[in-house]
């Protein structure tokens, strides 16, 4: 239910009634604390919000056949970095609850399966197959248990996975409000806010507390061409949060930043590599080299899940290419362009890493060089 037809009750039952029909969250907290991903009553398909229709229309699907589930991630009905791992903690769970329950092995051999086809779903955020390896890791620590004991453990790590991403979006938000200051101007990409993860976000998080605290912030959100996140999610998201928010086309970044108007950047993160390369939506690099040229800092935020020690540098990063279909004649009444034009799509783009003032992670903010300081992060040493 939209926020205004909520209102909109609630008044009409307390005026009649003088009685609270149900705790009304604050506008701030409607967005922050959206339940965008969960379990059915039934607890067997997966609920999500479907995003391609935001803003729009809010309304929730749900998940019940593998094919339902790669498809709502393929499609980005569920999308951004932690909610895709999120999203498939979840879905992997529900799957199970559909394997042959006769003996682990079976079960086992039925249900990596569904796991290795969802892992196929989108390449680049690293977060989708880490999820789906700590519930494999769940599966195997309990092989000589009965499959129903196996269920259970995958129960709790799905759940798991959810709520130690709530905390993580607390965190990376304390980390990056403590870099803003009262008035400053941000400049941010594509959408990392409470639609992309469980609560706050990780690039917007830090806007929504600095909200929360009551702090001056002005925003400007890139529409983020071509499924355009900015426009549709974020400047959505902020918005109905009561932030101030001025939306811009991709092509405005640099003259909001040469008016003097942007003292900061925040984006989120799909994976980063061990050396601090990042790799975001497709025009973060070009966000970052503009505001090298103006001496703006600019700052990665993500969960350490979103780091992946395995890649040395960016190159090792798979960008996913997607179909020419969406800058031709998504989201347009008509197509912008000729049917049969070549079209060039990479969903993401990799930062490198001498354009990046800070990492914020949940466990800290790290610093240039990232080859150490990332290091740090895993082996738990002080920043
Ligand atoms: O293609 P999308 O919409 O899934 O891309 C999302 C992004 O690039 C986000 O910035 C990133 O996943 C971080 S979300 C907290």
């Amino acid at each position: 239910m939209f926020l205004e037809d909520k209102l909109r009750c609630w008044y009409y039952y307390y005026a009649n009634t003088q009685k609270e029909p149900f705790p009304m969250k604050s506008p701030l907290e409607e967005v922050t604390h959206t339940d965008n991903i969960k379990l059915s009553d039934d607890g067997r398909s997966v609920v999500i919000i479907d995003q391609t229709l935001l803003p729009n229309r809010l309304e929730y699907i749900a998940l019940t056949t593998r094919e339902e589930m790669f498809e709502a991630i393929a499609m980005l009905r569920v999308r951004g970095a932690p909610a895709i791992g999120i999203c498939a903690g979840y879905c992997a769970y529900c799957l199970a609850l559909q394997a042959p329950h006769d003996s682990f092995d079976d079960f086992y051999d039925h249900w990596v399966e569904d796991c290795r086809y969802l892992n196929g779903s989108r390449p680049t955020a690293v977060n989708l197959s880490w999820a789906l390896n700590r519930m494999l890791d769940a599966a195997e620590d309990h092989r000589d248990m009965p499959v129903e004991a196996v269920l259970s453990a995958l129960k709790r790590e799905c759940l798991a996975i959810h709520s130690e991403d709530m905390e993580m979006c607390r965190k990376i938000s304390e980390y990056g409000l403590s870099l803003l200051h009262d008035g400053d101007g941000v400049l941010t990409h594509c959408n990392a806010g409470p639609l992309a993860t469980s609560r706050y976000g990780t690039g917007q998080g830090p806007l929504f507390l600095a909200r929360e605290r009551g702090m001056d912030i002005r925003v400007f959100a890139d529409e983020t061409r071509p499924l355009l996140q900015g426009a549709r999610l974020t400047s959505f998201e902020l918005y109905n949060a009561g932030v101030d928010v001025t939306l811009i086309c991709d092509s405005m970044a640099s003259i909001v930043m040469k008016n003097g108007w942007v003292q900061c950047c925040m984006v989120g993160c799909d994976r980063v590599a061990a050396n601090g390369d990042t790799a975001n939506k497709i025009g973060t690099s070009g966000v970052a080299i503009l505001a090298k040229h103006y001496g703006i800092p600019f700052y990665v935020l993500g969960p350490t899940s979103t780091i992946d020690m395995s890649c040395t540098t960016g190159e090792d990063i798979n960008i996913e290419l997607r179909d020419g279909e969406e800058i031709r004649s998504r989201f347009f009444a008509e197509p912008v362009a000729l049917p049969d034009v070549k079209c060039y799509n990479p969903a993401f783009d990799v930062t490198d890493n001498s354009l990046i003032s800070a990492i914020i992670t949940e466990k800290g903010i790290c610093r240039p060089p990232y080859s150490e300081s990332l290091k740090k992060l895993f082996e738990d040493q002080p920043l």
